[in-house]
Formats: C-alpha cells, structure tokens, sequence
C-alpha cells in the first residue's frame, strides 16, 4: 500500500459514527485501490473530474443525472439486491427511476389513468391484490403507478401531456383488490442528452428499457414496495439499459372477448386486454425509502 493511501485513511479516524467512519475508510482505500491498479493517467484524471463536473451541473430539481449514472453503472439494482432480495415471499422490488411525482389523483377502483384520447388502443385492465406474507389482504393500501404514452414519454417529460396522465393512486379495497384501466405500455429509451448518454454512446450501448409499468405499494406497518411489471415477450427483457428486470416481475396478458364481468365490474364492454398480479408487502417500518 502507498503511504499517501494509508494516511488519506488514518486522516477520517476521528470520525465518530462508527458506520460512516467504515464508509468513508473504505471508500477511500476502493479508489486507491483502483487507481493503483489501473495506474491511472494524469489527463485520465483530468477527464474523470470533468465528466463527474459536468454530471453535477446536470442536476437540478427536475433531473438527477447521478441516479442515472447509478442505474446504467448498475449500481442502484446491487444497493437494490443487497437491501431487498432477503425476503423472497415478498413481491421483488426494482429501479424507482426519475419519472415519479407525488400526489398524483387518488382515483377510483377501477378508473382509468389515460386522460387522452386513445380511440385505437386496446384497453388493459390490470387488477389483482395486496397481501401481507400470510396471503391475508392488506386493506387501503395506496398503490401509485405511471407509466409511459404511445410515445414512449412520460408525463412531465412530455409538453403534449397532462401532467395526471397515465399516473395516479389508488386505493386497495376490503379484499385488498385494486384494478385499474390503461394502455399496454412500450419500451422507451432512457435520456441520453447528457454525460450518461456520452458514455452509453461511446461505450456502444443502447438506452433501450423494457415495457413497464411503475408501481410504489405503501401501508401502515409494511415495508414500501417499489417495483414494475414488465409486459413478456419485449424484446429489452435481456438487455435492460438499467439492469431492472427480475424474472418474478415480468407478466404476460390475456385477451379478453367482451364478457359481463367486464361490463359490471370493470365498465369495459369492448375487448380488452388483462393483467392479474397480486403484490406481497412484508411487515416493517412504512417510510418510504426509493434506494
Ligand atoms: C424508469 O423506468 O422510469 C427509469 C429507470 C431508471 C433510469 C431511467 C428511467
Ligand atoms: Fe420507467
């Protein structure tokens, strides 16, 4: 070890939280350990600080191009795994990504989130429960999903959009069912207009996400869920340019000829497409917590 590595560690030795004293050592001895290895230039260096630089004065409160950065460096999906895959009763959880935004309409069960007009689409249903890991039903859950346009955009990313679109809350019933209408979504590409796009582009990657819907489960006394469900048979499933998809979470949907649940429970009286997914929440602390 160099003496530089070894008095940059000995220096956070004051540190008093013993976790962050553990934190910051460690981290220090990974970059100089790394730099060491790679025996790094002095105009690499250069570089890294200004892509870094740049990365900062790309953030704002509307864009975080370090989470971005975290998410195609698949750092979110290991702080994701090493935090969430203990429990495998529980429904998995993925990537939040940076298109969420809170308090979207509460709507009924039910009711459709498309606030468009969509006279070509087929309309998807998807309904299924939360439930606690005893298959008991967890009622008045808030389930807030989004998810992107025919365009491949998201609400708020796109000007021709009202900002509800595709986006609302919804709350689970006794039986802890929930249901709502939409369109199938599509797979998009992830911003590539900043220095995440300049390092996909140079590293010969593509931006490409599956089709997805978002979805975040919050109840008293359970752990928030944070998690999609991706469509089957896309064709980014093996090769997500965020490193989101978890086998568990990919579902495929039925066809479904006009029928009298449809009509009476769903107000659906044409064909429509189906997705039944039941959502597990394992008991814990209820603060949303998107890491
Ligand atoms: C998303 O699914 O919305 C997303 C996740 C990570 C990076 C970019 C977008
Ligand atoms: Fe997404």
């Amino acid at each position: 070890m160099h003496d530089v590595t070894m008095s940059a560690i000995n220096s956070f030795e004051q540190i008093q939280n013993s976790r962050s004293k553990i934190l910051i050592q460690k981290l220090v001895k990974a970059i100089h350990q790394y730099i060491d290895e790679v025996e790094l230039t002095q105009s690499e260096w250069e570089v890294a600080i200004d892509f870094l630089t740049r990365t900062g004065q790309l953030c704002h409160d509307q864009r975080q191009e370090y989470i971005l950065l975290s998410d195609v460096l698949g750092v979110s999906m290991l702080v994701d795994e090493i935090n969430h895959s203990k429990n495998v009763e529980q429904t998995p959880s993925t990537v939040f990504g940076p298109f969420f935004i809170a308090n979207m309409p509460v709507r009924n069960y039910a009711e459709s989130i498309v606030e468009e007009n969509i006279d070509n689409e087929i309309p998807l249903l998807v309904k299924g429960k939360i439930l606690n890991q005893q298959g008991e039903a967890i009622v008045g859950a808030k389930i807030e999903v989004w998810q992107t346009a025919e365009n491949g955009m998201y609400s708020g990313q796109d000007p021709q959009q009202t900002i509800t679109n595709l986006r609302g809350a919804f709350i689970s019933q006794v039986q802890g069912e929930y249901a709502f209408k939409s369109i199938l979504p599509v797979s998009y590409q992830i911003p590539s207009d900043g220095t995440v796009g300049e390092l996909l582009n140079y590293s010969k990657r593509h931006f490409w996400r599956p089709a997805h819907i978002h979805f975040m489960i919050t109840a008293e006394g359970y752990q928030p869920l944070v998690t999609h469900l991706f469509i089957q048979d896309d064709e980014y499933l093996n090769g997500d340019a965020v490193f989101g998809v978890k086998e568990r979470l990919v579902v495929g949907f039925q066809q479904q000829h006009p029928n009298a649940e449809g009509q009476a429970k769903f107000a659906l009286d044409q064909r429509y497409n189906l997705i039944h997914y039941d959502f597990v929440l394992s008991e814990g602390a209820s603060d949303v917590d998107t890491n």
